[in-house]
């Protein structure tokens, strides 16, 4: 295939992540996916280790564990990878290609994972998935029963400053025009659950900010049209947790 055809074919997807494929060619993804990498804190080395990359869609982060050295990387979905919406699985499918990857791909739904169905995984990637599910505490049982050490979770979080855990719910379009977001949970609910389905140590990730600094986004977030209101953008952010299983 010359370089004009591989062109074609990656232009012709509808890609989530932006990734580079090699060869000078990139994903024009709407994710500004090495961006939240960087905010991940995944381990340097992941050498001999076992991953599953729940909702990995077009296979980011399974590919990133793969180069950090994983012994055996899972990449499952069920939603993004059956269109329409979401776009389907051909992205994965072509950079898994393209990389030259050996990332084993399963078709799932989250509530379906049991040690019976998948087996259990050293480490577990949980991004962005946790706010589209309907049932989230029951969704993390299911997503602990299948990690035998380190889960890492990235998640959208609302009622950021609120005393107490808590969750706002998303009727209808209400996060971001989707309406397939439920949940926006603070970060000591994600905690709260976290410990309630068995993790014995959970750290957050990424620094909260302070008040002064969530008002001072919010102002200038909304003064680019890139929030629909003052108080959701102050209340809402995005978070990172480590979830070990030992402490
Ligand atoms: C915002 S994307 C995140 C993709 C990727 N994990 C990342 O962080 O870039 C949400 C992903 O969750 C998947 N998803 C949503 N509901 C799901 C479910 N019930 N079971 C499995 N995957 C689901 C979607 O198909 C999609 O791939």
């Amino acid at each position: 295939m010359n370089s004009h055809e591989l062109e074609s074919r990656v232009d012709a997807i509808r890609w989530y992540h932006s990734m580079d494929l090699g060869r000078g060619i990139a994903t024009k993804g709407i994710d500004d996916t090495p961006a939240r990498l960087s905010r991940l804190e995944l381990p340097i080395s992941l050498a001999g280790r076992s991953v599953l990359d729940i909702g990995a869609w077009d296979g980011f982060f399974s590919f990133e564990a793969e180069r950090r050295g994983a012994a055996r990387v899972v990449a499952t979905d069920h939603y993004s990878w059956h269109g329409p919406t979401w776009s389907t699985k051909a992205g994965f499918t072509l950079a898994r290609e393209l990389l030259g990857s050996r990332v084993e791909d399963l078709d799932i739904d989250v509530m379906d994972l049991s040690p019976d169905r998948v087996g259990t995984f050293d480490v577990v990637l949980f991004l962005g998935v946790l706010y589209h599910l309907r049932h989230p505490l029951l969704a993390l049982e299911r997503v602990a029963a299948v990690t035998a050490d380190l889960l890492v979770l990235e998640t959208v979080v609302d009622m950021v400053g609120f005393g107490r855990p808590a969750a706002a719910f998303y009727p209808g379009r209400e996060l971001n025009g989707d309406p397939t977001n439920w949940w926006g949970p603070n970060p000591s609910a994600v905690n709260g659950m976290l410990h309630a389905v068995g993790f014995e140590r959970v750290r957050t990730i990424t620094p909260q900010p302070s008040m002064p600094y969530r008002a001072a986004r919010a102002i200038w977030h909304r003064a680019r049209g890139r929030a629909s209101a003052l108080s959701s953008a102050f209340r809402q952010d995005r978070a990172v947790f480590h979830a070990a299983k030992r402490a």
